[in-house]
């Protein structure tokens, strides 16, 4: 039976000091997918060894991929070539992950054999056709819930994709990636193409391990006459971890705060940008490149917020930081206006509904909106017990909103914060927050 793990805030605070913050979700995905099907031995640092990157090696693994490690971040993939997975035994268990069942029905949809997909509760309630459609046209065999939704049965089309030019109706990474993975199996070209930039993590590794990738303008396109090398990948911070700590340092009076090590690949530092247009104080300092993605220290220090109309152009690149967003909306003076946030809806929970009837019993003006959320900020936060639905961000976005909270925060049902940063709660607590947990 599993445990179920209640946060508790008591109020105020600061956060200071330095941190570096566990890897990036999306890059240690795509890590275990890419070392798994090259020809060689990739070495992995900085992976993020939380469940849902977890789920994706142990499907590796089932899939006769040796995988040592991970031992502090660090794994070796014995690759076994772009056509040496084997069937696994069993359904590919791929627990609250959304990346890991997208981007897996892509590239199962083409291999020599058939696999199944499940997934946890929330998961199981996820959209699957916006992938499992587009692979059809490309010839692929899957069947899902008569609701699109998994469990995803698999017949592997060895040989029989098509490639196709698609046009994403929504702006998602999981879709683009899917589909490219899908690509490498197909005959001819498959092209995507993009209605507004999304991350590319996916295209900058292939180009990392030698995999031709075309990319113009918002298209991207690959075919089937690639062949991946094995290569070293160091993966950064993930900014969408950062993200609960740059909000955090700009909400609370006396924070200064230093992020070591953060990704800031342009896809996806919407949250700087937002946070810097409600007049937030981060530094962007040290920038590099490091294994192919741009990655920066960035220093962040208290500041009085303004509220603010998001440019619907930031939020594909923002798209998992509005929990969080959402607590800085409440701090600002005034009114924010998030729009064209619809994705928002289908997230690990529905994280407009949710978060609006949490910031409510917190005493924040929020409305919820279609695609988005009005919020009246500026008025003091209050106390109370709000519902995460098992959604790590909703989770961490209400234990931040208690360091403005003038009464104490009990935040329930905060297991999955294990699926993207185990350590949130230590850490946090280390640098200022006055956070306790509760097992039963
Ligand atoms: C991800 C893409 C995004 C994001 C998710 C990770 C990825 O999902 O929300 O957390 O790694 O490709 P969508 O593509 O559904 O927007």
């Amino acid at each position: 039976m599993s445990k179920s793990i209640t946060f508790k805030v008591n109020p105020g605070g600061s956060l200071q000091g330095e941190a570096r913050v566990p890897g990036d979700k999306s890059i240690s995905h795509r890590s275990i997918m890419l070392g798994s099907l090259a020809d060689g031995v990739t070495h992995v640092k900085g992976f993020l060894e939380a469940e849902d990157a977890l789920a994706t090696l142990q499907a590796f693994r089932d899939m006769g991929v040796k995988i040592e490690g991970p031992v502090n971040g660090e794994l070796t993939i014995h690759g076994v070539g772009k056509h040496g997975l084997k069937a696994p035994e069993k359904e590919l268990y791929l627990g609250n992950s959304g990346t890991s069942m997208r981007l897996l029905s892509g590239l199962l949809a083409g291999q020599a054999f058939d696999s199944v997909l499940t997934g946890d509760k929330s998961l199981s309630g996820r959209p699957m056709k916006r992938v499992t459609e587009p692979l059809k046209t490309m010839g692929a065999e899957i069947k899902t819930t008569e609701k699109g939704t998994a469990p995803l049965y698999i017949t592997g089309k060895a040989g029989q994709l098509q490639g196709i030019d698609y046009t994403m109706p929504m702006a998602s990474a999981q879709v683009k990636s899917c589909l490219l993975l899908a690509g490498m199996y197909a005959q001819g070209e498959t092209s995507v193409t993009e209605p507004a930039p999304t991350r590319d993590h996916t295209e900058r590794m292939l180009s990392g391990f030698n995999y031709p990738v075309n990319k113009e303008g918002n298209k991207v396109t690959v075919n089937a006459n690639g062949k991946l090398t094995a290569s070293e990948i160091d993966v950064p911070s993930d900014i969408s971890s950062a993200a609960f700590f740059l909000v955090g340092a700009s909400i609370a009076p006396g924070s200064d705060l230093l992020l070591k090590h953060v990704g800031i690949n342009p896809t996806r530092t919407g949250v700087i940008d937002i946070l810097k247009l409600m007049g937030a104080n981060i530094e962007v300092l040290n920038e590099r490149i490091v294994g192919g993605e741009p990655v920066a220290d960035l220093h962040v220090t208290y500041s009085r917020l303004k509220g603010i109309d998001i440019p619907e152009e930031l939020v594909p690149l923002a798209i998992d930081e509005f929990p969080v967003l959402f607590v800085a909306a409440a701090c600002a003076e005034g009114q924010t206006r998030l729009t064209g946030a619809e994705e928002l809806r289908v997230k690990e929970s529905d994280r407009i509904q949710v978060m609006a009837d949490g910031l409510k019993i917190l005493s924040v003006n929020a409305e919820p909106t279609p695609d988005g959320m009005v919020i009246q900020g500026g008025n003091p936060i209050g106390g109370g017990t709000v519902e995460s639905h098992g959604d790590h961000r909703i989770a961490m976005a209400f234990s931040i909103a208690g360091l403005r909270a003038n009464a104490p925060i009990t935040i329930l049902d905060c297991l999955n914060v294990n699926t993207s940063f185990p350590e949130f709660k230590d850490l946090v607590k280390r640098l200022g927050l006055d956070i306790s947990v509760m097992e039963a």
